[in-house]
């Protein structure tokens, strides 16, 4: 961070800043829109992600100030259970009233957030937030939580405060993240490996579309209500909890069930999304990123035609990076809708890469993509001496 964050909190706010806090961001290698119906993803956290310093104050004042926002959030303990129109504000002030609601004693605060994750990028600033919060809470006032108890914590806030019927999968990564490992997570039990990445000759580029993702939790939740579709015909012959409980076969054998063309392909591909993060784990494993390359651009192919949640820049995006000699395997990452996409791009093209990509993508979009070269960090710390 090359930001003074306690400095900047010390001007805002004319007292020193307690402590400060760092919660990455994510991106999702496989296992798109898979959280929600219950079976693997394989994200992993980014260095990427949100500062956030606070102090306690004398007045029992809770006020959210953010370097990247103008406005300055100032709320009395009582109106914590109440959002804040559509502000930046509500993930920390939905995560206190979740802390409160749990019988959490939580006196008033000054925080200062920054956060360098491109905001609407699909890379999680929201669960970084709330993450970021959440650990700063449970340090300052010695709550006892557990990271899993935090992740719970922040999905509830997203759910029930901001109102988007999302998985878990972006508050565990940035939670569990480990420097050069993903994580793969059963998202119906909870129990999870890490995994090494070893991306030996590649590097993994992360590229924003810089497409503004309106409208994208209502279209979010449209997928989650049609998953909840196919899951109550399919159950009308069999028993079932989740959509990745069936393999493909399975699903095929009861796809008379859902009529309607749509519905069906969404379970298909969920289903087969599923099997290839099992194939990407393997691949990771054993080496053999050519595999897990290809895996990406089918994991693309199937969010593109059957989920249709990725639209024409993230196309542009990956028919570009599957035309272009020094990328193994690209898909967008994270709800869609816009936001970014990923590739396994070849060490020395990075330049290259970039400079071509760009007038490809200006010609088709009419304006550029962003495009980083990222490490895969680690979860939250309390910032020290040594990572300054
Ligand atoms: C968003 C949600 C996650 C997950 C992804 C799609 O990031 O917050 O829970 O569903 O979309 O895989």
């Amino acid at each position: 961070m090359n930001i003074n964050l306690e400095e900047k909190f010390a001007s805002h706010y004319h007292q020193k800043a307690h402590a400060v806090y760092f919660t990455p961001g994510r991106v999702n290698l496989i296992g798109e829109h898979i959280d929600y119906n219950g079976g693997l993803v394989m994200p992993c956290a980014i260095t990427l992600g949100t500062w956030v310093a606070i102090a306690p104050n004398s007045d029992n004042k809770f006020r959210f100030k953010s370097l990247n926002f103008d406005a300055t959030t100032v709320l009395e303990a009582n109106t914590l259970n109440q959002k804040d129109g559509n502000a930046w504000s509500n993930y920390p002030i939905g995560v206190i009233n979740e802390f409160i609601q749990d019988g959490k004693e939580i006196t008033g605060l000054d925080f200062l957030f920054f956060g360098n994750i491109p905001i609407g990028s699909g890379l999680s600033s929201s669960a970084s937030i709330e993450i970021a919060t959440a650990f700063a809470l449970n340090d300052h006032f010695k709550l006892g939580y557990d990271k899993l108890e935090m992740v719970k914590i922040a999905k509830r806030v997203e759910n029930d405060f901001i109102g988007l019927n999302s998985g878990i999968m972006d508050q565990f990564a940035v939670a569990f993240g480990e420097k050069n490992k993903a994580i793969v997570l059963d998202c119906e039990t909870l129990k999870y490996k890490m995994v090494d990445v070893e991306l030996k000759n590649y590097v993994l580029a992360i590229i924003n579309t810089n497409k503004p993702r309106e409208l994208a939790d209502s279209k979010y939740n449209e997928r989650v209500a049609e998953c909840q579709t196919a899951l109550k015909l399919l159950n009308g012959e069999i028993t079932l909890q989740y959509l990745c409980e069936l393999t493909a076969e399975k699903l095929a054998l009861h796809s008379h069930l859902i009529e309607d063309e749509t519905i069906l392909n969404r379970a298909t591909h969920v289903v087969k999304e599923n099997d290839r993060v099992h194939l990407a784990a393997k691949a990771l494993n054993s080496g053999n990123l050519e595999e897990f390359g290809r895996l990406m651009y089918a994991s693309h192919q199937s969010l593109r035609t059957l989920y249709e949640v990725s639209g024409k820049e993230l196309d542009a995006v990956v028919d570009f990076c599957s035309d272009y000699e020094h990328v193994i395997g690209a898909r967008m990452t994270g709800a869609g809708f816009g936001g970014c996409a990923i590739a396994l791009l070849e060490k020395g093209f990075e330049e290259d890469f970039a400079t071509h990509l760009t007038t490809y993508y200006v010609d088709k979009i009419g304006y550029p993509a962003a495009i980083y070269i990222s490490e895969i960090g680690s979860g939250p710390y309390l910032v020290t001496d040594e990572h300054r």
